[in-house]
Parts: C-alpha cells; sequence; structure tokens
C-alpha cells in the first residue's frame, strides 16, 4: 500500500523577507500546485520520476534531489540505531524548475514527508525543517528555510533567530488573492542570489527593518490595507528586476489598476500580485495572460494561502 504525499507550491520572502519570510500558496481551483510523492515497501531502493515537467529532472537517480532526500534520511534512521527498509519513491513533478515557486523545496519536503510517514512520524517537526533546510542548501548554494518552512507548515512563515525554534507562524491574511504568473522561462536561484550586493546602505537597512516589522504587526493586527502596502522589496527585486524580461513594467501596469502589492515570487521570473477582491484578480490575470507569460510553459493560478502546507493524499 502506498503513501502518497502533496507539497505546495511558496513565495519565498513575500518581497519584504529576505531569506526569512515565506509563504505557501494554493489555486482557488482546486488544482495541485506543488508536487505529489509515493512512497512503497520495494525489495530495493528506487526512484521513479513521472510528471509533466519530469524531463527537466536529471535523468540519472543519482543526481534528484529526492534520492539525497532518502540518503540523508536513511543515515538519520541509522544514527538514532531504527531500521532502514528498502522504499520505492514516485516523484510526480508537477512544478517548473528554476521558476521562483519554491519548486525544489517541494520536492524536498514531499519526499521527507513522505518517508516521515512510512516510519509513523520517527522524527519531530523540528529536525524534519533540519533537514529539508540542508537539502534546499545543496540545491541553491546557501542555506534558507524561505520556501521549505511555509512548504511544509503551511501559511505565512517567519524565520526567526532562534535555532531551536527556526520557524514561527504568523496570522495569514484572510481574503486576499494571489496572482502567481510563471512567464515560463527559468532563473536559476543561485545565479539570482549572485546578481544581490555583498553590502547595503544604512538607508537601506533602515527601510527593510520597518517594512518587514511593519507588515508582521498589521498581519497580527489583520490589517490588510497596511499589510500590503508594506509589501515592499529593497533588498532583493531592485538589483533583479533587470533579470527578468517585462517584470518592471507588468508591475507599474498591476500597481496602477488595482493591485495592492506586486513582486517577484522568491528568486523569480515568477510574478506575484495581490488583490483583495476576486473579480479584480480575474480582471488582471487576464493582462498577465497576455503580458507576462512568454512561453507555452508559462501559467497563472489566482491562489489564495495555503495553510495547510504539506499533507498526505490518500490518508
Ligand atoms: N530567499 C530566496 C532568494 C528564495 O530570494 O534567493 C529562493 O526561492
Amino acid at each position: 500500500m502506498s503513501i502518497e504525499v502533496f507539497a505546495p507550491a511558496s513565495i519565498g520572502n513575500v518581497s519584504v523577507g529576505f531569506d526569512v519570510l515565506g509563504m505557501a500558496v494554493k489555486p482557488i481551483s482546486g488544482y495541485l500546485l506543488g508536487d505529489v510523492i509515493s512512497i512503497e515497501s520495494s525489495d530495493t531502493d528506487e526512484l521513479l520520476v513521472i510528471g509533466e515537467f519530469a524531463d527537466k529532472l536529471p535523468s540519472n537517480k543519482e543526481d534528484n534531489i529526492v534520492w539525497d532526500c532518502l540518503g540523508l534520511y536513511n543515515a538519520n534512521l541509522r544514527k538514532a540505531q531504527q531500521l532502514v527498509k528498502p522504499v520505492k519513491l514516485t516523484l510526480d513533478k508537477k512544478m517548473p524548475v528554476g521558476s521562483g515557486l519554491g519548486s525544489s523545496a517541494c520536492s524536498v519536503v514531499a519526499a521527507l514527508k513522505a518517508l516521515n510517514e512510512f516510519y509513523d512520524g520517527f522524527f519531530n517537526d523540528k529536525d524534519m525543517l533540519l533537514m529539508m533546510g540542508q537539502m534546499e542548501a545543496q540545491i541553491s548554494g546557501s542555506l534558507h528555510y524561505d520556501n521549505v518552512a511555509p512548504c511544509f507548515f503551511g501559511g505565512l512563515q517567519l524565520m526567526v533567530s532562534d535555532p531551536k525554534v527556526i520557524s514561527k507562524a504568523i496570522p495569514p491574511l484572510k481574503d486576499t488573492y494571489w496572482i502567481m504568473a510563471y512567464p515560463g522561462i527559468n532563473m536559476s536561484t543561485k545565479e539570482a542570489r549572485e546578481a544581490l550586493p555583498d553590502n547595503y546602505s544604512r538607508g537601506q537597512l533602515i527601510s527593510y527593518g520597518q517594512h518587514l516589522a511593519s507588515f508582521v504587526d498589521a498581519c497580527h493586527r489583520q490589517d490588510n490595507p497596511q499589510a500590503l502596502s508594506y509589501l515592499v522589496d529593497v533588498v532583493a527585486e531592485p538589483y533583479r528586476q533587470g533579470l527578468l524580461p517585462k517584470f518592471s513594467e507588468t508591475k507599474q501596469y498591476l500597481l496602477a489598476n488595482g493591485a495592492k502589492a506586486a513582486g517577484i515570487s522568491g528568486s523569480g521570473p515568477t510574478l506575484f500580485a495581490v488583490c483583495d477582491d476576486l473579480a479584480k484578480a480575474e480582471e488582471l490575470s487576464e493582462y498577465l495572460t497576455e503580458h507576462y507569460l512568454q512561453s507555452d510553459t508559462g501559467f497563472l493560478h489566482i491562489c489564495q494561502i495555503d495553510v495547510q502546507g504539506a499533507c498526505v493524499l490518500n490518508p
């Protein structure tokens, strides 16, 4: 009997919290935007990759991050003197790679959660998150939890400085619609990180602190207009927008035509725009489909905050 685990797409940074804020999203259509992994007993360890974006992954299973997740999970089981059993993992790669939607986090979170379900929840959430961060760092070249944490726990997650806590949930903004427009071109997270300066000015530092603190405060008060008005990125967007064709002019249009905020999802190229009513989100989606999608693999979803996070599909 196999266990099927789904892990949702996420927005890294959410404009105001570079590397420290992330949010899980789910399309209002019910479409599963994320990766699915199924796990079952087997005579030997196996990994099968299927799905729309399977051909974008290395054909050799040893080069797939899911295989590394299996290695890491098993190594930790052995350290805890637990018996390791061979498994067959099937990754349904539904997420485009290099999209800014937390695609690698989806695979990592789904794989590790599927393994933990198989072993009846042997590791606690904290141990799981540490493993997820380690795998994400292996792919992107630096340790950041802003995709794996919301993908795993759901909602809006803030990475706190206490290493014993790592991530804390912030009250999600109700009745907000997040348009996720993936243009169908790729952007490597490593490359997008290299575009950032090593140092920031005192003025930038103050704006960054103010925006993030004000956003978190407004979320706790459930003040949507104020929260959305603080979604300004002074750390990454000014340096990354030039790498993203059509981003700047599209964002300008969206803000002038009713979007409450817009920005780069993670390291891009996906653009997100936030609206406080569905009719406006639908209207702007039409514009984005026509003007921001740039290849056949591009897509757009109107989403809400996914408060559930990774889950078993066949409990
Ligand atoms: N915080 C990361 C970055 C997210 O912006 O580089 C990558 O998806």
